[in-house]
């Protein structure tokens, strides 16, 4: 169910779009489902259903690997009312799990229980207790056996002490489902059609009700604030940096990690204050991240070292605009690696470098200040302080070539398309505009002239 509102997040975006760990919150429902198995994946949308439906299917088309349909409720007239607008796309054999759009913590292996609880037989419904239920479903049990949900709303006063809840999860044959869904009336205090309402014809029609009681809260619980958000990304986070310590992670701050995507380490990695890890990243064996780093879609070969401030951006995980950091690298202080950086074992990329779309191969350095684009660097270049390759024309983008053991001098101009031939030297501030052979000084600005006892102007 995604067609609420979520009036209190005072945004202009659909709640169940808002991101938690990088992802929409009802991405992390559909991923869920996805961790099941499930046979299809129905949303149910309304309010922002078309950025809804549109966030989603990217995603879907982008991993293809689910069935996914949506099904639109308008106007929203209730939970019950939500999924009988889903009747038609629900195949009789089938079982269904009802998840909310804007509850991304469920865990997979407790719906798989509650699935188990439902055994296809049964209306097993997922509770919790809390020390306070305003404003949740009550459980209303008469002995042990499930006998009802009562609404906040409805709730007699007696019932208003029950501290067992409905957590908005359920498992429940399709069948029998449908059947009760075309018995909801809105005779109620909100005048809406509840899908709780079910377990009462449940009962009426003797089909067990079984309730599977969790007591992690995070699990169930929703956002309806930008607050409640900010506290379950933390749960969320807090959950990955327990992950990465047991697998031996060593955290200067468990507390201050945000991984909003996956990240796979190596033995004996060390991740210092405020990184933030995105997309697909991986961490080899020893690889030690500074203070203040910024990793997206990188893979990071052992013993690396990214110094504080780096800001490493790669494009779609596992294309060629990912980025690569061989073995032995040193990166930053303050250095950014841009889509398609290709740096080899032992590369050296210093503070205030921006490397884009180029190769550097094994043991090149460019360490100050420099700009390497579209460019394919041989082993042990020398890539000088403040030299750029200018690789856009205007128009066209061309390539830099410097083959192995060039040293480029300070501030230079490398015009593309230019190569420079192995074991060439080239002098600071020149401006190349054509290739430079092997082995060569090339020096290409003007000579330097001194002019004796030049008097400079005086005031008149
Ligand atoms: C619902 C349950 C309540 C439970 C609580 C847990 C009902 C009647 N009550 O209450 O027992 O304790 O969840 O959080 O089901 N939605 C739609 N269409 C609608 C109405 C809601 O798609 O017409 C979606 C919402 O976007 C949300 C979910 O259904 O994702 C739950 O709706 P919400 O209004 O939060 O239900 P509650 O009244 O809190
Ligand atoms: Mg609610």
């Amino acid at each position: 169910m995604a067609a609420g509102k979520g009036t209190r997040m005072k945004s202009k975006l659909p709640k169940v779009l808002h991101l938690l760990a990088g992802r929409a919150l009802v991405q992390h429902v559909v991923d869920t489902a996805a961790e099941l198995q499930a046979r299809q994946v129905t949303v149910i949308t309304g309010h922002g259903a078309p950025e809804v439906e549109a966030a989603l299917s990217t995603v879907t088309r982008a991993t293809g690997q689910l069935d996914i349909n949506f099904v639109r409720q308008e106007p929203q007239l209730g939970t019950g009312h939500a999924i009988q607008q889903a009747v038609p796309v629900l195949r009789d054999d089938g079982l269904v799990v009802v998840l909310s759009g804007d509850v991304p913590l469920t865990q997979a292996d407790t719906l798989t229980q509650l699935i188990s609880a439902c055994a296809g037989d049964k209306l097993a419904l997922l509770t919790i207790d809390f020390a306070n239920p305003t404003g949740y479903g009550r459980i209303v049990r008469k002995g042990d056996a499930v006998q009802a949900i009562v609404e906040q709303k409805d709730a007699s006063a007696a019932q208003l002490k029950i501290t067992e809840v409905y957590s908005g999860i359920m498992a429940v044959p399709a069948k029998q489902l449908k059947s009760w869904l075309a018995r909801l009336d809105n005779k109620n205090a909100q005048g809406e059609y509840y899908l709780t309402d079910i377990v009462k014809f449940a009962v009426a029609d003797g089909f067990p009700v079984v309730a599977h009681k969790i007591s992690d809260a995070a699990q169930v619980a929703g956002v309806n604030s930008p607050v409640q958000l900010a506290e379950l990304e933390r749960t969320y986070q807090k959950r990955v940096a327990l992950q990465l310590m047991e697998q031996g992670v060593r955290l200067a701050d468990p507390s201050r990690l945000d991984v909003r995507g996956t990240l796979t380490c190596a033995q004996d990695v060390a991740i210092d204050v405020n990184c933030v890890f995105e997309g697909l990243v991986s961490l080899g064996e020893g690889v030690h991240i500074g203070p203040n780093c910024v990793i997206k879609n990188a893979s990071i070969a052992a013993g690396a070292v990214i110094h504080p401030f780096t800001h490493i951006e790669g494009g779609e995980p596992g294309s060629k605009n990912a980025i690569e950091v061989g073995p032995g690298a040193l990166i930053g202080p303050f250095a950014r690696l841009r889509p398609g950086a290709k740096l080899g074992a032992e590369v050296h990329i210093g503070n205030f470098v921006e490397v884009k779309n180029s190769t550097l191969a094994k043991g090149a350095k460019a360490n100050h200040l420099a700009y390497l684009g579209d460019a394919t660097v041989g082993e042990r270049v020398n890539y000088g302080a403040g030299s750029i390759t200018a690789n856009y024309d205007g128009a066209n983008k061309h390539r830099t070539v410097i083959e192995a053991d060039v040293h480029i001098g300070s501030n230079c101009v490398l015009i593309a398309p230019v190569t420079i031939g192995a074991g060439g030297t080239v002098g600071g501030g020149s401006t190349l505009s054509k290739d430079a052979p092997p082995l060569a000084l090339t020096v290409a600005r003007a000579r330097q002239v001194s002019i004796p006892n030049w008097k400079r102007p005086a005031k008149k």
